[in-house]
């Protein structure tokens, strides 16, 4: 088992990665001070397949688990779900000393982590991701919340885990488009800050897309030290972790405008990557080859790098960037690479060039000469 901290003094917290370390879940909650009665907030696709062992692993320690079960789907991610769940929870008499295990993808995270920060002002949590996006993501840094109708991730709250727990084991029964999905994120993390880290993945991208355990322990370990290094250095968010949303303007865009649904977070975020790393072509030196080896990757993965659009789809997306948190003074701002491994926060993009590397998808140009 390999062990990542994550160092925000009185708050930090340590992320086990290893396989079949489920069974462990109850003998870790042991060394800290909770009462016993606690509860597994999961979904339909999820608890099937892994309540049982977490819930095991828990009576063993001595702990009295009850389970909450929600809908699969970003959809539970509301304000009405966080009331079902906290009406389960004062049900089954949860108080301040229980504690709250997320167990599932980010929908479970975000929403049980803003249960956990909420119910009586605050029960602590565990978070047991068991998806690749969750494991390397969502599940490290303490941002949870749901969505409203407005948009999503409007209400949350920073609110740090004790531990956090992934079972690379869980991975195996990951529908394969959710873990290609994963990868986007996986990729991302190498063009933000570890040369080293992509060039691995360039030769080890056919051993990964097996799920290979030994690949997959060194990479998902690899991603949550550099999640916590970000998070460590900004912890709310002030500058500095706006650097991994590096293809993610462009992202948030395509999920908008194509109706949430069509692509996964990480297949808009894959096209985004490649449209951010044309941009960076054009406006922060980016060498047109590790442009290219951008794409290349992402392709491999079996990721989208592009999309096809018409002009007023175009007009459409690029509205969607402007209604994105990260506009100032009507200028959209992106995460650009200098090369791979080394990236920028802040740039403001021009709407032509932005419509440049949208018209062409395939072609990297440059206009630095
Ligand atoms: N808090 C953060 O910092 C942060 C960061 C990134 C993303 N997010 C959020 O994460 C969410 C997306 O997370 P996700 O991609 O994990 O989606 P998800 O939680 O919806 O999981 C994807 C699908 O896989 C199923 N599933 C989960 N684990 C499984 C397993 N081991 N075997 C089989 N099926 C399994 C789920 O039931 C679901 O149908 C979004 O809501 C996004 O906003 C949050
Ligand atoms: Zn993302």
């Amino acid at each position: 088992m390999r062990t990542v901290n994550v160092p925000l003094g009185s708050r930090s917290y340590p992320i086990f990665i290893g396989e079949k370390i489920l069974s462990e879940l109850g003998a870790h909650c042991a060394r800290l001070q909770f009462g016993r009665r606690c509860a597994i907030i999961s979904d339909e696709n999820v608890a099937p397949l892994y309540a049982k062992a977490a819930g095991g692993s828990l009576r063993r320690a001595g702990f009295e688990p009850v389970l909450v079960v929600v809908p699969a789907g970003e959809k539970s991610k509301s304000l009405r779900m966080v009331q079902t769940c906290c009406d389960q929870l004062a049900c089954h008499r949860l108080e301040r000393k229980s504690f709250i295990v997320a167990l599932g993808g980010g929908v479970v995270g975000d929403l049980a982590g803003f249960v956990a920060a909420t119910y009586l002002r605050g029960v602590a949590f565990v978070q047991a991701p068991t998806t690749l996006l969750a494991q390397v993501d969502s599940s490290v840094g303490g941002k949870v919340g749901v969505n409203l109708a407005a948009g999503k991730n409007l209400v949350g709250a920073f609110y740090q885990p004790r531990f956090v727990l992934c079972d690379l084991a869980a991975l195996r029964t990951l529908h394969e488009r959710e873990f290609r999905a994963g990868l986007a994120e996986v990729i991302k993390y190498g063009i933000i800050s570890d040369a080293a880290l992509f060039a691995q993945l360039e030769r080890d991208m056919p051993r990964l897309l097996r799920r290979d355990p030994e690949i997959l322990a060194e990479v998902v370990a690899r991603c949550c030290e550099i999640k916590a290094d970000v998070v460590r250095q900004d912890e709310t968010e002030g500058g500095l972790r706006a650097i991994l949303n590096f293809g993610h303007t462009i992202g948030h865009a395509i999920e908008a405008v194509s109706g949430y649904g069509r692509y996964l977070h990480g297949e808009a975020i894959a096209i985004g990557q490649v449209a951010a790393a044309k941009l960076s072509v054009r406006a922060s030196g980016l060498p047109a080859a590790e442009a290219g080896r951008v794409e290349e990757l992402l392709r491999r993965a079996g990721l989208p790098a592009g999309v096809k659009l018409s002009a007023r789809r175009q007009t459409a997306l690029i509205q969607a960037m402007r209604l994105d948190k990260k506009v100032s003074d009507g200028e959209i701002q992106f995460v650009l690479a200098r090369r791979i491994g080394q990236v920028e926060a802040g740039r403001k993009i021009r709407e032509e060039w932005i419509r440049a590397v949208l018209a062409a998808p395939a072609a990297v140009k440059s206009n630095r000469h």
